[in-house]
């Protein structure tokens, strides 16, 4: 066992039961995004990605299978060690390219990938270092909101945050706000952040990435009602929901429901029981596009400034570099 290994708090089954209820007791409901990764839910992710419609995978690939080095020519600008950490970081296919390049220059640095699964954090723990020998690595699992504090408390050395998957899209704009904020204060002035956001484009084109014709999606959405069975002991029943997504080409929102099939009750573990109208609503994800200058304008808002930025050839998607003020 590595002494130095980092303990982190996995998210608990009474902290499941918790969102969960709070969410389907509110007026509108929703449920939480992070939730619909469990075993199956990565399976599906990732059949998401290969996706003929779901284009952001793509474009951000070639961003970073194109342009590692001059992403790491950017990083390694000021010549001393870094810790590397990484939010979200998945199976990483795409952060590679980076950590390759990086690894090929003199810097020393540390690898922190953090991720909701569990499953992510083993397989990366256990595969990249067989890619990338001598990387030095140590995974965090738990929720990046919380593991962002403990990931930037780890060292004095400076740090390079990678925040990449248009995973902030998963925010509102004021929540990804207050996030790039907080971010901003657990980091020094200098420190970078090279974060990706799938821009705006044509409204059909996202939609339909959103609402693939095989119902890849759908199924994604659904294995949240079928984790929640199994989990919380549940009887959701997954023929009488349906999935439903919008896309608003003005704000930029992209949302996700569950749309109820008829009046009817779920019951949630012994006690808990909730009622559903037809028709009604749950709202289960925001893949919020944004404008470059709407990037741009986020990234002065919190502290930072953008430095650079990189596009697919279609300028589907951006991989900007934000340096903290
Ligand atoms: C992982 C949040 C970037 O919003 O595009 C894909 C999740 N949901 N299809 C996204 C997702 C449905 C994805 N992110």
């Amino acid at each position: 066992m590595d002494k130095t290994k980092i303990e982190v708090q996995a998210i608990t089954t009474a902290q499941f039961r918790n969102d969960v209820l709070t969410g389907l007791n509110a007026s509108p409901k929703y449920m939480q995004p992070k939730y619909f990764y469990d075993h199956q839910g990565d399976l599906l992710f990732q059949q998401i990605m290969e996706m003929e419609e779901y284009y952001l995978t793509n474009a951000e690939m070639e961003i970073f299978s194109k342009q590692s080095a001059a992403i790491a020519d950017l990083i390694t600008a000021e010549n001393t060690p870094f810790d590397l950490i990484e939010l979200g970081a998945g199976d990483a296919t795409k952060s590679i390219h980076l950590l390759k390049e990086l690894s090929q220059r003199k810097q020393e640095f540390t690898y922190l990938p953090i991720d909701i699964s569990a499953n992510v954090i083993a397989h990366l723990e256990s595969h990249l270092p067989k890619e990338l020998p001598g990387l030095v690595i140590k995974g965090l699992n738990g929720d990046y909101f919380e593991m962002l504090h403990q990931g930037t408390a780890l060292s004095n050395r400076r740090k390079v945050v990678l925040f990449m998957g248009a995973n902030i899209g998963n925010m509102e704009l004021e929540e990804a706000r207050d996030f790039c904020k907080e971010l901003n204060t657990s980091l020094s002035t200098g420190d970078l952040l090279v974060i990706g956001f799938d821009l705006k484009k044509n409204p059909k084109q996202i939609l339909a990435a959103y609402n693939d014709a095989n119902g890849i999606t759908a199924a994604f959405n659904l294995n949240l009602l079928h984790r929640i069975n199994r989990e919380l002991d549940a009887d959701f029943d997954l023929q009488s929901f349906e999935h439903y997504a919008s896309y608003d080409p003005e704000s930029g929102a992209c949302k996700s429901y569950l749309i109820s099939l008829k009046d009817q009750f779920v019951r949630i573990g012994g006690e808990n029981i909730v009622q559903f109208a037809v028709n009604e609503p749950v709202y289960m994800e925001i893949s919020q596009k944004y404008a470059l200058s709407e990037m741009e304008e986020m990234a002065i808002s919190t502290g930072f400034h953008c430095t650079s930025r990189f596009f697919d050839e279609n300028k589907y998607f951006v991989d900007a570099v934000w340096r903290v003020d």
